[in-house]
């Protein structure tokens, strides 16, 4: 019997999911965010988000939105936490087959804000903390592109030498670039570098972040 074996140890998945109930609750949100920009005007200062060159153009929200309560953002979060699961139960497969009794897990929602994006502001690139993290896109035109409103993903690691036919998968892409819609999820794992494309378009572009836990309640 042989013993060769090929170990994909390094994957990168990045995950991309489509809210089904966007449109019941993408109003509410966004009335969410009007009033909670209302209350505090001021919004994260801990990014300094007014005034920075890194990320400008731009209003964003403290890290503790999902402590305000708010009914279709408990909504939006139920549909953000089954991506952060699905996401989780794809990368562990091999550890959960393993298990004797088929697992159940919580997903900690441990930060969550938005972002409300001015005609041409941008975030430069940066990672999260965590395991999963996400952008929702809440608002943004039909004309949103690869190249207008994207979220883009900066490639981990550096190779060396030139590209021949047998590295390219793992050599030829720098950035993976995700265009942004409407009721859109993407998740990824939180170490990944990633940034935001300028938005030229009318509308604001509005998006929902999160950063999770995965924890293994019983098996
Ligand atoms: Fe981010």
């Amino acid at each position: 019997m042989s013993d060769n074996k090929i170990h994909n140890m390094w994957a990168i998945p990045i995950g991309e999911f489509y809210n089904p109930e966007h449109k019941e609750i993408k109003n509410d949100l966004i009335n969410f965010f009007k009033e909670y920009e209302n209350s505090f005007p001021e919004g994260n200062l801990d990014r300094a988000s007014k005034g920075s060159i890194e990320n400008h153009d731009l209003y964003e929200s403290k890290y503790n939105l999902h402590q305000q309560k708010n009914p279709a953002f408990e909504k939006l979060l139920r549909f953000v936490s089954q991506g952060f699961i699905t996401m989780s139960n794809n990368s562990n497969k091999k550890i959960i087959e393993g298990m004797k009794e088929k697992p159940k897990f919580n997903v900690e929602i441990t930060e969550s804000w938005f972002i409300k994006y001015n005609k041409g502001g941008s975030v430069f690139p940066h990672n999260h903390g965590g395991s999963w993290s996400c952008v929702y896109y809440v608002q943004i035109g039909e004309d949103s592109s690869t190249k207008n409103g994207s979220t883009y993903f900066l490639r981990p690691y550096t190779p060396g030498g030139k590209i021949d036919f047998g590295s390219q998968t793992y050599s030829s892409e720098l950035t993976a670039i995700m265009s942004g819609q409407e009721g859109k999820l993407i998740v990824w794992p939180s170490f990944l570098y990633h940034g935001s494309h300028p938005y030229s378009g009318e509308k604001n572009r509005i998006i929902v972040s999160a950063n999770s836990k995965i924890n293994l309640i019983s098996n």
